[in-house]
């Protein structure tokens, strides 16, 4: 039988707090229902995925490492890290697998200093502003990329 690739798929710092934090900029999902989008939408690309939170920086770099032997993509809403973490940058790069970058919000539409995100730097591509459905449409993405890979 084939392996299934996995897919991680990473939050950053305060996305625990969806659903109640700023609904009129993030909406009204929660993480759960984030969560729940992507384990769908993974059963129907048929890959694997492990869905995580954490409002740790170094955590974060080290969940990163860790999918270097284990996983085929990384999905990653990095939030506020994106913009200001250069360790988070470096994980990145070290792992050497491709990288899709979400957010929620349109960061080109906010302030000055969400419009550069250092993430953007290891990511093949960067979905944001179409909201938690976003992850979704990453996640087809990071498929389509795996098997293009694996057909090579
Ligand atoms: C975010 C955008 C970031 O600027 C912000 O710090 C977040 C969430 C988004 O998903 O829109 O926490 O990554």
């Amino acid at each position: 039988m084939i392996k299934r690739p996995l897919i991680v798929v990473l939050n950053g710092p305060n996305l625990n707090m969806l659903g109640m934090r700023q609904p009129e900029v993030y909406g009204r999902a929660t993480l759960d229902d984030v969560e729940q989008i992507c384990i769908q939408a993974a059963e129907r690309l048929d890959v694997g995925i492990d869905f995580r939170q954490t409002n740790g920086e170094g955590e974060l770099v080290s969940w990163v490492h860790e999918c270097r032997n284990r996983a085929q993509g990384i999905v990653i809403n990095p939030a506020a890290y994106g913009h200001t973490s250069i360790a988070l940058l470096d994980a990145l790069l070290a792992v050497e697998l491709p990288v899709i970058e979400v957010h929620i919000s349109n960061i080109h539409r906010r302030e000055d200093f969400r419009h550069h995100t250092y993430c953007s730097r290891a990511a093949a591509g960067v979905i944001c502003g179409l909201g938690v459905r976003g992850y979704a449409l990453a996640l087809q993405a990071m498929t389509d990329m795996i098997l293009d890979e694996n057909d090579r």
